[in-house]
């Protein structure tokens, strides 16, 4: 199993959750983070080092089983995608178990 976590432009989390439910994914937890990436040469003299300010984003956080990931980040960086800075970025990790609490079902089978 893979975690993938996305940090998404906030207006981007309908497309992206219907774009996951086409595939079958179900299943997300989603929080409002705050964060900065790469500065571009116009904004770093703007800022001026560790003077970026924090934008508004949201972290899609889904576990996937491993034949479904390459799908699972395809549809992600399709739907989250305007074209211009700050569209985000995916991560994606090992994950060791999945355990649901109810059944005690575990790995694929909680998911
Ligand atoms: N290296 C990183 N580590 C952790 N979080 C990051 C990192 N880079 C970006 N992020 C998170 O992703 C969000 C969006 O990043 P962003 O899309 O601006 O990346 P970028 O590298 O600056 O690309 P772009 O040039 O397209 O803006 C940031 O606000 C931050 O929350
Ligand atoms: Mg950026």
């Amino acid at each position: 199993m893979k975690k993938i976590e996305a940090i998404i432009k906030p207006f981007k989390l309908e497309e992206v959750k219907s774009g996951l439910a086409e595939l079958g994914i179900e299943g997300m937890t989603v929080s409002e983070v705050k964060g900065y990436g790469n500065p571009t040469q116009s904004t770093r003299p703007l800022y001026g080092p560790s003077r970026l300010p924090f934008i508004p984003k949201l972290k899609v956080e889904l576990i996937v089983r491993n034949d479904l990931l390459g799908s699972a980040v395809a549809a992600i960086k399709q739907s989250a995608r305007t074209g211009t800075r700050g569209d985000g970025k995916i991560f994606v990790q090992d994950l060791l178990e999945v355990i649901r609490i109810r059944t005690e079902e575990r790995g694929d089978q909680a998911l």
